[in-house]
């Protein structure tokens, strides 16, 4: 989503926002701007579109910025909306939401101010603009404006007649980075990572100064308060797509790292420091969005049959609406790849007023969700580019797994151990080399329906959603046994239909499905270990993943359908990298 720079220092400030700017495209934007101030006067440079139509403008002069990537919420995608907004002398980028930005807005218009734009930011730039021009303090001002704000936002601020950037920060994530060059600010670690340099999280509710060298943070009340430095070392995941020709392909081809990362990471310390914890829970709570929700459905699955304890899988839009019951040893897990999903984490918090010790599974190990959570289980998948979560989503079934195997062994229901996973994931990508042929009857398909029953189901729903999203195609994960009542109305030659069938005991009901389509001229492709099944008359071609206990397999049997949404997405000519109308990480509610 909307993705926030700053720079202040010796150097001209317009290339390292553009560079920054462009660390944060993979978040998903449609306009893009950058404000430089240059001996006291501020100029804005606003566009629709990528950040390369903002290139032209790295020669200005100002060695202070803000610059914004934004994806549209309050008015359309185009130059006028786009940040930096400005109003009077104050100029300003903001991610989130303002909630109540049509009343504010209604005050300014009666006191005779005019806007230009739709956006519900520059209604805080009127703020902040009106109460600068009572003293002349851009820290103060913003903190006067800030208390009239309700919803999210995390803002930088400058002003005319000062030499300072000013952030604030409520419930979307803000860090700033102090280096030899001069100081940062940015809305995701990526875009100010460097060796050497020192970045600080802000909290809600905290204010930053940044001057030339130094950065001062002051909570609510402004007064100094201290945070944790986290030292950042070069981003090393971002540094490009190698040998491969987009990061989605390049990511599904980290798979067996990331599984292995991450079942190291839960051996050494994740799990074991959660004993006493993992002893007393009775009940499993899981909370997430989209590919995240998937992981923990997946789990629901495996955790059910080996460690026996009952699990509720919870959309995080819906949690605090369904009044969820909370018994007490109940341990909620939240699911996030980069744990600042606004609706997950509004979920966790929520949790924990409940009194559940809350578990964050979270790849980015300083986000809001992993400072949020009492303890924290990380999926090591390292930067995760595309927006299609590919290598996440195996890297959160390897902790999910992991976290259901202590579970059991700490019950006495056995021992599962999964450290033939980051093989068996090499495997199955060999496997896969046929799925680019499957391609052109999905290309020209109305509809793609992914089956499956138990487990494979889930790794069907996400497979569904991959597909949908990279490729635009309608489609739908669906229980193999509930097709014939009422969706296979929908079936016809132009519905190619993907069959995952991992587990044995439940092959043959599957099959039944898989019948149902074929009589109605459906063209079937087939994931499973199960060669046998791939030699049916039904089907027209097949990958043959290797065994492993059917609760584990969608880790395996979800690679082709993450390799299958790509190849489709290329051939009807969408890039996998930056699906429309997407972002990678949902700030909003
Ligand atoms: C899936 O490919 C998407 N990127 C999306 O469904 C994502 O999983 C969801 O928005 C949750 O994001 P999170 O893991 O960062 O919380």
């Amino acid at each position: 989503m909307c993705g926030i720079v700053g720079y202040l220092g010796r150097e001209r400030a317009a290339p390292v926002l553009l560079g920054g700017l462009q660390k944060l495209e993979y978040r998903g934007y449609d306009s893009a701007g950058i404000a430089l101030m240059h001996d006291g006067a501020l100029t804005l440079i606003r566009r629709r579109g990528r950040v390369s139509e903002l290139q032209f403008a790295e020669g200005f002069l100002g060695n202070a910025g803000i610059g914004h990537t934004r994806w549209a919420t309050h008015g359309a995608p185009c130059e006028r909306n786009a940040h930096p907004q400005r109003f009077g002398k104050v100029c300003l980028v903001h991610n989130g939401i303002i909630e109540n930005a049509a009343r504010l807005k209604e005050q300014c218009l009666a006191r005779g101010e005019t806007f230009s734009s739709e956006t519900d930011s520059e209604v805080v730039a009127h703020l902040i603009d009106g109460e600068y021009a009572k003293d002349g303090d851009l820290l103060k001002a913003v903190r006067r404006a800030a208390r009239r704000l309700t919803g999210s936002y995390a803002l930088a601020v400058l002003a005319e007649g000062t030499e300072e950037i000013v952030c604030a920060r409520m419930r979307s994530p803000l860090v700033v980075a102090v280096g030899q060059e001069g100081v940062f600010a940015a809305s995701d670690m990526t875009a100010v990572a460097a060796a050497g340099r020192t970045a600080y999280v802000l909290e809600d509710g905290d204010f930053a100064r940044m001057t030339c060298g130094k950065a001062e943070l002051f909570d609510a009340s402004l007064v100094p308060v201290a945070r944790a430095p986290v030292p950042l070392a070069a981003e090393r995941s971002s540094d490009g797509k190698g040998a491969y020709p987009h990061f989605m392909r390049k990511e599904i081809a980290e798979v067996p790292q990331a599984v292995r990362a991450t079942l190291k990471g839960a051996r050494i310390g994740g799990l074991l420091a959660q004993n006493k914890v993992l002893c007393q829970t009775k009940y499993l709570h899981i909370v997430a969005c989209g590919t995240a929700y998937h992981s923990g459905l997946c789990m629901k699955a495996a955790c059910e049959r080996i460690a026996r304890i009952p699990v509720q899988v919870f959309l995080a839009s819906e949690y605090r609406y369904a009044e969820p019951i909370v018994p007490a040893d109940t341990l909620t897990v939240a699911v996030s790849q980069s744990g600042e999903t606004a609706d997950t984490l509004a979920a966790a918090e929520l949790a924990k007023e409940k009194g559940s010790f809350v578990l964050g599974v979270v790849n980015a190990p300083h986000s809001s969700l992993a400072r949020l959570a009492d303890a924290v289980l990380q999926t090591r998948a390292g930067t995760e580019i595309a927006v299609a979560a590919t290598k996440s989503f195996n890297a959160q079934l390897a902790a999910l797994y992991a976290l259901a195997a202590r579970l059991a062994k700490l019950r006495g229901k056995g021992t599962y151990p999964l450290g033939a996973f980051p093989a068996l994931c090499k495997e199955t990508l060999s496997a896969c080399e046929n799925v680019a042929a499957w391609v052109p009857r999905f290309a020209a398909a109305r509809c793609v329906f992914f089956l499956g029953r138990g487990a494979d189901r889930y790794a069907a729903l996400e497979g569904s959603l991959k597909l949908k999203e990279v490729s635009y195609l309608p489609g739908e994960g669906y229980a193999a046994g509930e097709l014939k009542h009422g969706t296979l109305a929908l079936v016809d030659e132009r519905t190619p239909v993907v069959a995952v069938i991992c587990d044995e005991a439940l092959a043959d009901k599957t099959m039944n499905a898989v019948h149902e389509v074929y009589a109605r001229g459906a063209p079937v492709f087939l994931v499973t270990p199960f060669r046998e099944l791939c030699r049916a008359r039904e089907v027209t071609a097949s990958v043959v993943i290797p065994h492993c206990m059917p609760v584990f397999a969608p880790m395996l049997s979800v690679i082709p359908l993450q390799l299958l949404a790509y190849h489709t997405a290329l051939a009807v000519g969408a890039d996998p990298d930056k699906p429309r109308n997407l972002a990678k990480s949902v700030t909003v509610e």
